[in-house]
């Protein structure tokens, strides 16, 4: 089950989307024993900006029919506060570790990801550019011409291998992804989530602290696995396909549409062990494959 992401050897195709498991709390809950059976073949850390960041008022969550709407809006440390307290204990997982940016501008997105891949326990990085550019008003991710720009940025300041997250929210995800190849990123991750938002039943205003949100889980794997088989049809650079995966059937149908490898997100709220059940559900399929064309 072993694949190469970008050069890294990854004991399997199962990540955690960015943001959906958070490592550090769940080793305090399950103990060791998390590392002994760790759920995900590569980790992904949840999104960091240079400086610490509140996220939005409560409330931050929506069920709405199969899926969720959040409106976190990247609550985190911060660059200093991510390398001096959660780095360290997220270097002890024992899979690569791959560190999620995001900046306002091109500028503070390359010094973001130059000053994590510096850093040795630091495999990969992920670029999370479904944020407005404060130079031009512009979602970065949502462009082909501001993701290349963003992309051609991180790229001269950064060794290690670099993801670029890609949003659904553009008119064409796949016109994107070519311009994140083109201006030299070494993989695509998609999708991140849909905008979304819930009205409070009684007073029909916005439920959510941030007004509008995004919806991820099962609604939006349709959609997922459509994005994922024109961006793998557009691009020679590996694609991390997710969006809704919940079990190894679903993976093995993002794998079929051109993944390279999946991630798991809004499932792990549900099971946080959704990574190794799926991962586990994959291999069995596989040896099924394998049996039936021998
Ligand atoms: C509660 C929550 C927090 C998230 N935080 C981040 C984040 O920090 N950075 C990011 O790039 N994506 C974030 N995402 C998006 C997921 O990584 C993933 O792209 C998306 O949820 C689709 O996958 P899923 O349907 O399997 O959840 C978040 C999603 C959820 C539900």
């Amino acid at each position: 089950m072993s694949v190469d992401l970008c050069g890294v050897t990854l004991g399997g195709p199962v990540l955690n989307g960015s943001g959906t498991f958070d490592a550090i709390a769940a080793r305090r809950a399950f103990g060791d024993e998390l590392l002994e059976r760790f759920p995900f073949d590569a980790f992904v850390s949840k999104t960091i900006t240079i400086e610490p960041r509140e996220g939005n008022p409560p409330p931050r969550l929506w069920e709405a029919p199969s899926g969720l709407i959040n409106s976190i809006g990247l609550p985190n440390k911060g660059l200093e506060g991510f390398l001096t307290r959660d780095l360290p204990r997220l270097a002890e997982l024992p899979v690569p570790l791959v560190v999620s940016v995001m900046g306002y501008s091109p500028g503070d997105l390359a010094e973001l990801a130059a000053r994590v891949a510096e850093r040795e326990e630091v495999a990969m990085v992920e670029l999370n550019v479904s944020c407005p550019n404060v130079e031009s008003g512009l979602i970065m991710g949502a462009e082909p011409a501001e993701t290349a720009r963003a992309v051609g940025e991180v790229r001269r300041r950064c060794e290690k291998p670099v993801i670029v997250k890609l949003t659904p929210n553009a008119t064409e995800p796949a016109a994107v992804a070519e311009a994140a190849e083109g201006a030299g990123a070494d993989a695509v991750s998609l999708l991140n989530t849909l905008k979304g938002m819930a009205l409070d039943p009684a007073t029909r205003l916005p439920w959510l602290g941030g007004g509008s949100g995004g919806l991820s889980g099962p609604a939006v794997r349709a959609v997922a696995l459509e994005q994922v088989a024109a961006v793998s049809a557009r691009v020679r650079i590996p694609v991390v396909g997710m969006g809704g995966i919940a079990t190894a059937a679903d993976a093995a149908d993002f794998l079929a549409a051109g993944a390279h490898v999946v991630a798991i997100g809004t499932e792990s709220f549900r099971d946080p062990a959704a990574g190794a059940r799926v991962r586990d559900g994959l291999a069995r399929l596989q040896v099924q494959t394998a049996a039936a064309s021998a």
